[in-house]
């Protein structure tokens, strides 16, 4: 079977996407991402093309939420991202404005109607989640994280308790269907554990919100930078649990929250409750989308338990 998705952009132009994308994109938005792809996605990338001269090269595999692009504009290497929701896209955005240049790549244009930006590739681009060494990886982590949640505590930023929210209402929405390998008992224990370090919150911090090692990639010119942001304010230790649950894939999650416990002065115990709810919600899609296999479910299943 076919691995892409050919897409028409205009009379002389095609466009391969991963099968994968498409097929996230189609059990996340239903019916409606049919037709986002076959007609809205060819206008915004023609939109995009005449109003800032772009050439298109390829679509870049990996992401689940949004289109993105390997574009060139005046000979300069940069990527295009096309999100079909405009909340994701907002949230992104916010990140964008923040940390433009100060530990994410330049933002070189947006258009808020079009869901898009156009962003600096980072080069070569390999990503946190490629470092096998963990404490190498997480030295790098943490400093990238210190330098994102040094930039003060915007207060237009959406709360962490949105962004929390709106991840159980997607994951209980799986779970409804029947789709869901965690349960619905395990969702409100997570729930419950989540309104708790809610209550508890010290002071707010600017969150990136996705802390994934796969959003963190490097750059020969500039180090680590971020990218994928879902920017919020909130406790500090939340980015720290998402990448504690992240890297391993729930394997370290304990070991992973203690180093960062270290690292960045914050409570090991927080850390591993946010890496809780993040691996609840997050199993949840992974699995009901077909990208987390039976080791990973059993893994992570078994890291939440011991930590219930
Ligand atoms: N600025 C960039 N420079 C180089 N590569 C990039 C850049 N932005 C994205 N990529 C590549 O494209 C992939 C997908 O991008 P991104 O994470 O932004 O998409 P997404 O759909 O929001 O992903 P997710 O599944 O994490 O929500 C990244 O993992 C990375 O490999
Ligand atoms: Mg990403």
């Amino acid at each position: 079977m076919k691995d892409t998705y050919e897409l028409k952009l205009n009379a002389s132009a095609q466009l391969s996407l991963p099968l994968g994308l498409v097929q996230t994109l189609r059990t996340r938005l239903g019916k409606p991402a049919d037709s986002w792809l076959r007609y809205r996605l060819p206008q915004i990338i023609g939109l995009c093309q005449s109003r800032w001269g772009l050439e298109v090269e390829e679509a870049i595999p990996g992401g689940a939420t949004a289109v993105v692009l390997a574009v060139r504009k005046a000979g300069m290497s940069a990527v295009l991202k096309v999100h079909p929701e405009r909340e994701l896209a907002e949230r992104e955005l916010h990140g964008w404005q923040l940390w433009a240049g100060k530990g994410m790549p330049s933002l070189l244009e947006h258009d808020v109607e079009l869901n898009v930006s156009l962003q600096e590739r980072v080069i070569p681009a390999r990503s946190l989640a490629e470092v096998g060494d963990r404490d190498i990886a997480a030295l790098a982590a943490t400093g990238l994280l210190a330098r994102l949640h040094s930039v003060g505590r915007p207060l237009n930023l959406p709360t962490l308790s949105t962004l929390i929210a709106r991840r159980f209402t997607g994951a209980q929405a799986l779970v409804k269907e029947g789709q869901a390998v965690v349960t619905s008992d395990l969702l409100s224990r997570a729930r419950e554990v989540a309104d708790r370090l809610l209550l508890e919150s010290g002071p707010d911090v600017a969150l990136h919100g996705d802390f994934f090692p796969d959003n963190i990639l490097f750059s020969q010119q500039r180090g680590w930078l971020a990218i994928d942001p879902q920017a919020c304010r909130g406790d500090a230790a939340f980015d720290a649990g998402t990448w504690s649950y992240a890297y391993g894939r729930g394997g370290q999650l304990r070991s992973n929250a203690e180093l960062f416990a270290q690292h960045l002065g914050v409570s090991s115990e927080r850390i591993s409750g946010w890496a809780l709810v993040v691996a609840v919600t997050n199993l949840a899609g992974r699995a009901a989308y077909g990208h987390a296999d039976q080791a990973e479910v059993a893994t992570t299943l078994a890291a939440c338990q011991e930590l219930l």
